[in-house]
Order: structure tokens, then sequence, then C-alpha cells
């Protein structure tokens, strides 16, 4: 049986636990990476930003550059499909913004980003991932900067993409692959298949990174058992529930932890996360953004709908107080919850959206694709 490894190392970065906060967009902000990091070891990637955004000083781009001051690793998920942008653009974060490590997206399934070819659409074109990928290597190589991709099995299952992706990035420098073992076609249905991701190991030389389904530490490191993966990419399993990585980090160490935190404990967290957000982004928009968080850090906890709806409107942190106040504080966790999905799911999609005549080739090596400084929907 495969060792479960202690550790993460890509390239020159060693990451004490081999775990890596999955890039959500609209989530992985500085405010709860940090809530992450607070419990426990692991690679915090921040949310998806786009090369030319970064490239055009784009405003909004640049306002999702920003880093807690604990933040030591300062991890940067980047989107693009031209390789001239995104060398630029790696440049950029190595040189201007003490970047450790760059993860390139190329397993977003939205319509809007297939459409022209970026996200998962992109690895069908195999030639431009290669040139993508050399050109963020060349970038990042003098930094000693790590450069890492991320990828799904393919367009649908007629159109795998995943082991060809392996192979590319491997010759390219890359520093490890991560996958996503679902196609763009599946979105975020049906179940992340794991065997993909074994295929992937033993295809390739460089780390791979498991992503998929992990609701629990022990998940994570069957995960591993099962795919010989150098580590586990967690994404919406943390979603309401950031002392997850605490449950890893101890997993990844020989430990047997899950916490089952009481609903006070949980108001303490949420207190913490909507107070972080606040720091980073002022008071109003911080507590703004928490209320997405608030129906899955309440999942399966008594809290009757009123309650639920207020806190749905939250806007101050002393609103947040008074609502919560409201909550029992001894309230058990909801153990019927545990290894239950959360967040996103939804249906397969009928077609992945592609630019017109995308599968007639397979190199794309020079094509031109539009790329938007907005492209921020990640997936
Ligand atoms: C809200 C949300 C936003 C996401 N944004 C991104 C993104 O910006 N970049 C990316 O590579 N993946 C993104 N993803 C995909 C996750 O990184 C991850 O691959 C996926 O959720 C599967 O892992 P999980 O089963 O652990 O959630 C996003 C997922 C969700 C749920």
């Amino acid at each position: 049986m495969t060792v479960v490894p202690d550790s993460l190392t890509l390239g020159s970065l060693r990451v004490d636990t081999p775990v890596v906060l999955a890039p959500m967009a609209g989530i992985t902000n500085a405010a709860y990476r940090r809530l992450c990091a607070e419990q426990g070891a692991g690679l915090y990637v921040s949310e998806m930003i786009t090369s030319r955004g970064l490239v055009e000083g784009d405003e909004v781009t640049r306002k999702m550059l920003t880093f807690d001051d604990l933040e030591t690793v300062r991890s940067v998920q980047l989107y693009g499909t031209d390789p001239v942008y995104i060398g630029k653009a790696v440049e950029i974060l190595c040189a201007e913004h003490g970047v450790a490590h760059v993860d390139l997206n190329f397993g977003c399934p939205v319509p809007k980003v297939t459409r022209k070819g970026g996200g998962g659409a992109l690895p069908w074109k195999r030639g431009l991932l290669a040139e993508v990928l050399e050109h963020a290597v060349a970038a990042a190589t003098p930094y000693d900067v790590p450069v890492t991709m991320k990828t799904r099995k393919g367009l649908d299952d007629d159109h795998l993409t995943y082991l060809d992706a392996g192979r590319i990035a491997q010759e390219s420098g890359v520093a490890a692959i991560a996958l996503h073992g679902r196609t763009v076609q599946q979105a975020y249905s049906g179940e992340a298949d794991w065997d993909a991701i074994a295929a992937l190991v033993d295809h390739v030389d460089i780390p791979v990174l498991g992503n998929g389904d992990i609701w629990e530490a022990a998940d994570a490191v069957r995960m591993v058992e099962q795919t010989g993966a150098a580590g586990v990419v967690v994404g919406r399993g943390c979603l309401g529930r950031p002392w997850l990585f605490r449950d890893l980090a101890a997993a990844f160490h020989g430990e047997d932890v899950a916490t089952l935190p009481v609903l006070g404990e949980v108001k303490a967290m949420m207190r913490r996360h909507a107070e972080l957000l606040s720091e980073h982004m002022g008071e109003e928009r911080g507590c703004k953004e928490f209320r997405k968080h608030i129906t899955w850090y309440l999942k399966g906890f008594p809290a009757g709908g009123e309650l639920r709806h207020q806190l749905a409107l939250v806007d101050s942190l002393a609103s947040l107080d008074a609502l919560l106040a409201g909550l029992d504080d001894a309230a058990p966790f909801p153990e019927r919850e545990l290894g239950t999905p959360r967040g996103r799911q939804g249906a397969p999609r009928k077609k992945v959206v592609l630019p017109d005549g995308w599968l007639d080739d397979t190199d794309g090596r020079g094509a031109h694709l539009r790329e938007d400084v907005d492209e921020t929907t990640g997936g």
C-alpha cells in the first residue's frame, strides 16, 4: 500500500502538510486563507486572477491580489490563454508581489470561459498548453518559484485530455499537476473519478495532487492511499468548516482527529471569519461577503428560518453578534452532515461550449484567443 506522505514538495517550496486549499472564486480571499491557515499547515491558494487583468493594471485584479500580513507563502492562481500575457503576469507576481507559488487554471467549466477556449477547454490544444506552460515556467524560474497546473479529466468522456496534459506539464518544467476527477461536461455533478487520479500518477513522474469529493480528513488519506497522489486539493469540503484543515493536518501526521464543534464554537469561527473579511474589505463589504458562508456554517444545526433569513442580510459585525446570540451555544455538531457533499453540485452540462472548430485540431500553437480582463468566475 502507498505510504501516506506527511509533506509536499513543489520545486523549491516545501509544504508541511500535503494539503492544498483549492482555489475558489469568491471564497479563497486573504481572509478565508488566513482563517484556514490558523487551523493547520497547508498551501492556501488565492482566488483566480486573470493574466490580462494583472498585466494591464486592472483595478479589480489588483484588489484581489491582497495578502494577509501573516501569509508567509503567497500562492496565486492565474487564468489565461495567451502565453505572452501569462509569462508577463507570472513575472509581475514574482517580481512585484513576492509570490512563492503560481497555479494555472485549466479546469474552469463555466461556458463564458470555455467558449473562448479558456479554463477546462484549453488542454485540448496540446501545443497551446505547452506554450502557456513554457512561458509561465520561464518567467518563474529566475525567481525559483514553482508553477503548478490544475485541470480536469477532459472536455467529456470522449475527449479526455489529462494524461497528455500531465506529460506536457512534466516536459514544460511544471512542478506538479492537480487533477479534479471530473470532466468539464460534468461540472460538479456525479462523483469524482479517483481512478483517473491513479492513472495520472502512473503516467507522470511529477507530483500529482488529487482533487474531488474530499469531505472529511479520512477521505483525503483514502484518496492518497488509493491513487498514490503526492497530496490533496480540498475545495467544497471546507466551506463553513475551516477546522477541516486541522483534521487534515492531523490525519497526514498519523492522528485520527474529527473536530465536531458545538454551535457556540461554530459561532466563534463565524465571527472570526466576518472579522477578518471586515479587516480586509471594510466592515460593510466584509459582512456582505460573509453572507454566502452562513448557510454552510449552519448546515444541519438548529436555527429558525427567520434567523437564517436575518443572517443572510447581515451588514455589520454588531448585527451579526446580535443575531448569533439567538443561537444555542450547546447545540451539538450535526454528525449526519459528516461525509456529505456541500457547496455546488448541480447537473451535468448538455454540451461543452467551445469556440467554433475547436475540436478540429489538437495543437493550437500560436492561436490567438480572446482573453478578458474581468474573468473572475473560476471553477
Ligand atoms: C465556488 C467555487 C469556486 C471555484 N473557483 C475555482 C477557481 O477559481 N479556480 C479553479 O481552478 N477551480 C475553482 N473551483 C473548483 C475547485 O477548485 C475544485 O477543483 C472543485 O470544487 C472540486 O474539488 P472539491 O470536490 O474538493 O470541491 C471552484 C469551485 C467552487 C465550488
